[in-house]
């Protein structure tokens, strides 16, 4: 692959996914994505100290006291002056402006820990196990203006145990998640590629 599909992924937590992501990329130099920034609207954010770990680059902003979209316009520059072509949210755990899903229209994937439709939002695996679902899981979609309800592009099932509490199930589905999200990003980039 001559010309890897720029990406930003963007965070607010521990970074585990986005690990996920750069460690798939450099297991081979000709994969169809490139990372080129981690973004975060939680300067503290644990994945930031990982990624330049990593030795990705990092950016971020506290979107405390700004508006929504102004936030989001922030992060667009950014995106814009690092020629990014493709978002990958790996928790990052603000919801974004119509005005943002608009500008990147197809260029925003998600993983949700969920075998989507279900469970969209919040606490997944806790409602998971309480609604007696026989199998949780997670899902790569597209990000439209609709809360986790875009077009799915992958997902795994994880079984869900007698013993399983919120937490060992999460656990779980992280390893899943880790699993499909580089495979997912890889074969949309590819497809973008393609085009
Ligand atoms: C993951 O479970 C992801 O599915 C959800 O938020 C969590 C982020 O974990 N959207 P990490 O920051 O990638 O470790």
């Amino acid at each position: 692959m001559v010309d890897p599909v720029r990406v930003a992924v963007l965070i607010s937590g521990r970074g585990s996914n986005m690990r996920a992501l750069s460690e798939y990329r450099r297991r081979d130099p000709d994969r169809a994505y490139r990372i080129v920034l981690v973004a975060s609207n939680v300067p503290e954010a644990r994945g930031l100290v990982l990624a330049r770990r990593l030795g990705l680059k990092t950016w971020s902003l506290s979107h405390k006291g700004m508006e929504r979209r102004e936030f989001d316009m922030k992060v667009d520059a950014v995106l814009r002056e690092h020629g990014v072509e493709l978002i990958a949210l790996a928790g990052y755990m603000r919801l974004l402006s119509p005005e943002f899903v608009k500008l990147w229209d197809g260029r925003i994937l998600n993983i949700h820990p969920s075998l989507l439709p279900l469970h969209k939002g919040l606490d997944t695996h806790r409602r998971a196990i309480l609604a007696g679902d026989e199998n949780a899981g997670c899902s790569v979609h597209l990000v439209t203006d609709d809360l986790d309800s875009g077009p799915v592009l992958a997902q795994a099932q994880v079984r869900i145990l007698p013993r399983d509490d919120a937490d060992s199930l999460a656990e779980r589905v992280l390893e899943a998640e880790h699993a499909i999200y580089p495979l997912a990003l890889e074969e949309y980039a590819r497809a973008l590629r393609e085009a």
